[in-house]
């Protein structure tokens, strides 16, 4: 039977980069505190005519030209975010209309950092069953940004990555999508989201007049500890169920939430922090674009082979958390579209 494999990965970062210091200079707040307390130095801001869609759309295509498939190939145009273009119609519409993925249906999933994992588990299955996917985890999170609380604005970043998806058996080989689980606890929404403008708290007036209504709000200590017990014990679960040990594992590919977060799940997972990738000093939480945007970055590196096992771990807002394991039969083609030079 055909299993659910990545042909290729596209990955866009924005061309604009906010430092540590730029943003010390708008709050109070220092490079020193950002790197110790979270390892980020930097972070990437989508262009005044950037939006959801269009970053979707560029490390979407960077997918499709990576590996020569056309757009109108596609079943299922997914996106995955927490930022959209608009409330309504889906931020897939726009990328379906913008690729010319003609013959497409096109979706929006929206699961906070966890979301982009949560919606490969899901959609297996189709591409199992022979359909073109091209699953895109997108966020403007310095659009969601309350610039005034420097305990959640100096962490998030913006970027997308893009998977092109589907059957193991078409003739591409590439990263094949293994045995994965994922859990939420909706008992915890009110630790970590952005709460204001739908139905429980409407847009009113006097919201409009205390500002902020579109940002995140968090607990971060809590938030903290919830994401390094969750992903550390999923990702044991994971590996538990499929009969694999951490020997087995080459690399570790970790939601992207901050260094400390990455070390403590390394730690407690008990494997060393050479196997566990990380960029996040230079892209912070991008959300659900973190793991595709880590894959990226990773197959430009050159640290894929064929051969590997990969596990991936992640943990947002819900709070929901997910592990995958991912099989390199062959490097997939990629494209990772960064413009700037890391600090
Ligand atoms: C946000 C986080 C880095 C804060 O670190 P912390 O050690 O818990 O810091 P605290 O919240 O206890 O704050 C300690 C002090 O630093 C201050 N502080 C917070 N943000 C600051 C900043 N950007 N610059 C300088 N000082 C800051 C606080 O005001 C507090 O000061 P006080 O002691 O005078 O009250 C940490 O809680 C964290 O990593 N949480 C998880 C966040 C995350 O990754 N979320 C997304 C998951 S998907």
């Amino acid at each position: 039977m055909a299993e659910a494999t990545i042909w290729s990965v596209g990955g866009y970062a924005p061309p604009h980069i906010i430092t540590n210091t730029m943003l010390s200079e708008k709050m109070d707040t220092s490079d020193e505190w950002i790197r110790t307390r979270t390892g980020i130095r930097e972070r990437r801001t989508g262009g005044p005519d950037e939006t959801t869609a269009t970053v979707s759309v560029e490390a979407g295509r960077a997918a499709l030209e990576a590996r020569g498939v056309s757009a109108e190939d596609l079943d299922w145009v997914f996106v995955c975010t927490d930022t959209p273009e608009m409330w309504s119609p889906a931020t897939a519409c726009f990328v379906q209309d913008m690729l010319g993925a003609k013959r497409a249906s096109a979706i929006d999933l929206t699961g906070g950092c966890a979301g982009f994992l949560q919606t490969l588990q899901m959609l297996s299955p189709l591409a199992q069953s022979g359909k073109k996917l091209l699953v895109i985890g997108t966020e403007l999170l310095t659009h969601a940004m309350n610039w005034s609380d420097r305990a959640t604005a100096v962490l998030f970043g913006d970027g997308s990555g893009a998977f092109l998806m589907g059957p193991s058996d078409a003739g591409f080989d590439g990263i094949r999508v293994g045995h994965g689980l994922s859990r939420s606890d909706g008992s915890q929404t009110g630790i970590l989201g952005k709460p204001y403008g739908g139905t429980r708290f409407p847009i009113t007036p006097e919201l409009v007049a205390q500002g902020q209504l579109h940002t995140i709000r968090m607990e971060g200590q809590k938030v903290f500890k919830h994401a390094v017990t969750m992903m550390s014990d999923i990702g044991r679960r994971v590996l538990e169920e499929a009969h694999l040990g951490l020997a087995q594992i080459d690399w570790v590919v970790p939601h992207q939430a901050n260094q400390r977060i990455i070390d403590a799940v390394a730690h407690q997972v008990g494997i060393a922090s050479d196997r566990v990738f990380s960029h996040v000093a230079h892209y912070a939480n991008t959300g659900s674009a973190s793991i595709g945007l880590a894959l990226a970055d990773m197959l430009e590196q050159s640290l894929i082979a064929p051969g590997q096992h990969l596990l991936s771990v992640a943990f947002g807002a819900g709070f929901s958390w997910a592990s995958q394991l991912f099989y390199v039969d062959a490097v997939p083609p990629s494209k990772f579209l960064h413009a700037g030079s890391p600090a």
